[in-house]
């Protein structure tokens, strides 16, 4: 059986790896170091082998992921560089090292992927995605990177200058939407309903909206003007968002975002 190891068991690489044991444990086996042990321990619990150092886990895992922070990954690599070779698959997680950069470091011992997630992959909601251009990557290790992923959540292969767009739409996503439920939750506490029932209903909203959208053919518009009764109460509230032009307010953040991922590479 194939062994997928995790460098850094922090918030995202515990979660994927932790996802990645729920849903594929009986096709792989798994594996984990993290700097500070403690943080494995729940990953152990689900079986989990926990490896002393980064080298042991690169030697005993043929997929590699590393998921420590951008600035920790050169010592990381340097690290496990004695335990690569063509046969393994290294995948970063790490947000703003390019490919070239990470080949440089592991001075192309191993092919390559990147994994770009989004934070709902903390509780298995996940937008993920992947850079499979590497060269080295054969058709199979692309397959299998995508049906890792895949079975985390909906993944998309892009191509690396993408990222920052992906990174301003759906990396930076969730804030755009937290900021909405926010708007949303004050307006139900000013309706009078108590702050914690509010939030309640406003996240039941997200969702069963989210999944109407999801399974629903129809444009978007078209679900929106299906609430909208003649004269009625939800029309008034829409034609406000239209005047304050709350789109176009979406639109405008997220180029904002792309023009600063895009200084930000320079
Ligand atoms: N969180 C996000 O929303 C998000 C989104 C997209 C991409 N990412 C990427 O995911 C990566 C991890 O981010 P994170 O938020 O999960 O950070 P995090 O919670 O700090 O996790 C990083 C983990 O790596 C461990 N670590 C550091 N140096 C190590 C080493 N030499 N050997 C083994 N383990 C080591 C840290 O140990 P300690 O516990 O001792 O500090 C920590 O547990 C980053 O590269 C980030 O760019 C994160």
């Amino acid at each position: 059986m194939r062994t997928v190891g995790c460098i850094g068991c922090g918030n995202m690489g515990g979660a994927i790896l932790g996802g990645l044991v729920d849903a594929l444990g009986d096709s792989y086996a798994f594996a984990g170091h993290t700097r500070t042990p403690g943080r494995i321990a729940p990953l152990a619990a689900k079986g989990v082998r926990v490896k002393p150092d980064a080298h042991a886990l690169a030697r005993d895992s043929e997929i590699i992921i590393l998921a420590v922070k951008p600035y920790q990954i050169a010592a990381v690599v340097e690290e496990i560089l004695p335990a690569l070779n063509s046969d393994k698959l290294l995948i970063s997680i790490a947000a703003g090292v390019s490919l070239k950069r990470l080949k440089d470091l592991c001075r192309g011992a191993s092919p390559m992927a990147r994994c770009m997630p989004n934070t709902p992959a903390l509780v298995g909601e996940g937008v993920f995605a992947l850079c499979l251009e590497d060269e080295a990557l054969s058709q199979t290790s692309k397959d299998e990177v995508l049906a890792l992923f895949g079975a985390l959540g909906l993944c998309l292969p892009l191509t690396e200058a993408q990222f920052t767009a992906f990174s301003a739409l759906v990396g930076a996503g969730p804030a755009y939407v937290f900021e909405m439920m926010r708007g949303l939750v004050q307006a139900g506490v000013t309706l009078g309903f108590p702050h914690q029932q509010a939030r309640e209903l406003v996240v039941a909203l997200f969702a069963g909206s989210a999944r109407l959208a999801g399974e629903r053919e129809e444009h978007l518009m078209q679900l929106r003007d299906a609430v909208c009764s003649p004269a009625g109460l939800t029309i008034a509230g829409v034609n406000h968002l239209d005047r304050a032009g709350l789109a176009g307010l979406l639109v405008e953040a997220v180029l904002k975002a792309n023009t600063r991922g895009r200084e930000m590479e320079e």
